[in-house]
This record gives C-alpha cells, structure tokens and sequence, in this order.
C-alpha cells in the first residue's frame, strides 16, 4: 500500500497531463487513498500570482535566468505550505509538473546550466523527489502549431523551443529509466488513463 507519495506529471503543451492526474486522482481515492492534485506553477496563493507573471506574453521582458527562478521560487512556496504537510499527512500528492519541468523548457529549451538548475532545485525543493513521474508522450499528435488558442508566454515559442524541451524530457527519461516512465498518448483518454493505471500499479501500489 502506497503512503505518502509523490507522483508527478510532464510532458510538451497540450499533452492532457492535468486530465490524466485528475482521473487518476479518482482512482486512488477509489482505493481509498487520501490524495491531493496540484499544479506547477501554481496552488498557492503566491504561486499563482507568479504564474501569472510567467504566463502574461506581455512580459516578454523577463530575462532567462528570471524566468527559471521565478519558476523555482513558486515551487519553494508549494513544497513548504502544500507538498511537504500533505507528504507527512500520508497523502499521495498528485502534481502537474515539477523539477523536470524546469530542466527541460529552461534548461534544455532556454540554455541554461542543467547542473545549475538541479542545484537549485535540490535547494528550494528541500531535496524531495517525486516517487514516480509519469512523461507523456504525444509522439507526432503535437497539436501546439496547428492550433489556434490564445497562445501564452511560453507556448508562443518557436517551434524549434518546444522541440527542444521534448528532446530534454527524453534525455531525462533515459538519464532516470526508473522514476520517469514514458506512456505513450492514445486517441482515448481513457486508454492512456490505462496504461498510467498498470504503471502506477506496478511501481507504486504493490511496493
Ligand atoms: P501548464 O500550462 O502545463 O500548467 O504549465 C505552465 C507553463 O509553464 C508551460 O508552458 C510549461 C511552463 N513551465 C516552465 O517553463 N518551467 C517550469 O519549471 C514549469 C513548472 C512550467
């Protein structure tokens, strides 16, 4: 039985990473796991206020180096008024992003350090890693150039970017096989919801 944990959620734009936690989220409880879904950047109160710095495309001012720590300080609030309680609590913390995150659009997207970047992350994370990350993978259903949708900050990178950042959570995924584990994304929400279920099961539930 799981206690405690921490999963978290990656994958390129569009790649329905909130949906799958969610649903997910409906099958721990089912178990009768007490669990918490989050979001990064976000689901504190200064968190959100600095996603929407992060997310506004009129802030097209904000320097690289900025970018990533304002990233790492909404996730220095998260983990010490939400993750680390709910942890202690035995809840099995559901979360859209994390590190990761950062090491692939700041660090593989953007250029900077990835060393630097872990650095920093291990600091303001209070070195706590996810259990298990769940990397979804839309193979060649990237929607994000054909779409129309009000595009922000960093969706409204270039193309080559955002190849960039899936190309980091692949090196990533080879770099950490038994924490990041790809699923590949279906036509079905509900197949892919399946595929995170047997993972899940697999490295979480029978431990
Ligand atoms: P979301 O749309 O998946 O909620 O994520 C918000 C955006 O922020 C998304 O474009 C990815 C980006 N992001 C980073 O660039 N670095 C990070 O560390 C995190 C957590 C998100």
């Amino acid at each position: 039985m799981i206690q405690g944990k921490f999963i978290t959620f990656e994958g390129p734009e569009k790649s329905g990473k909130s949906t799958q936690a969610r649903l997910l989220k409906q099958y721990l409880l089912r178990k009768g796991h007490s669990c918490l879904f989050i979001r990064e950047p976000g689901s504190t109160s200064l968190s959100e206020k600095i996603r929407k710095i992060l997310l506004n495309k009129k802030n097209n001012h904000i320097s690289h180096f900025a970018e990533m720590l304002l990233y790492m300080t909404a996730r220095a609030q998260l983990i010490k008024e939400v993750i680390i309680p709910a942890l202690r609590d035995g809840k099995v913390v559901l979360c859209d992003r994390f590190v990761d995150s950062t090491i692939a659009y700041q660090g593989y997207g953007l250029g900077i350090d990835i060393n630097l970047i872990k650095k920093i992350g291990k600091f303001v994370t209070q070195d706590i890693k996810p259990d298990i990350t769940i990397l979804l993978d839309l193979g060649d259903k990237n929607s994000l150039f054909k779409d129309n949708h009000k595009k922000d900050r960093i969706e409204l990178r270039s193309e080559g970017y955002h190849k960039r950042v899936i190309k980091g959570y692949f090196l990533l995924s080879r770099r950490y096989p038994k924490r990041i584990k790809v699923v590949r994304v279906k036509d079905n929400i509900f197949s892919t919801q399946e595929e995170i279920r047997k993972v899940i099961n697999k490295c979480l539930l029978k431990k």
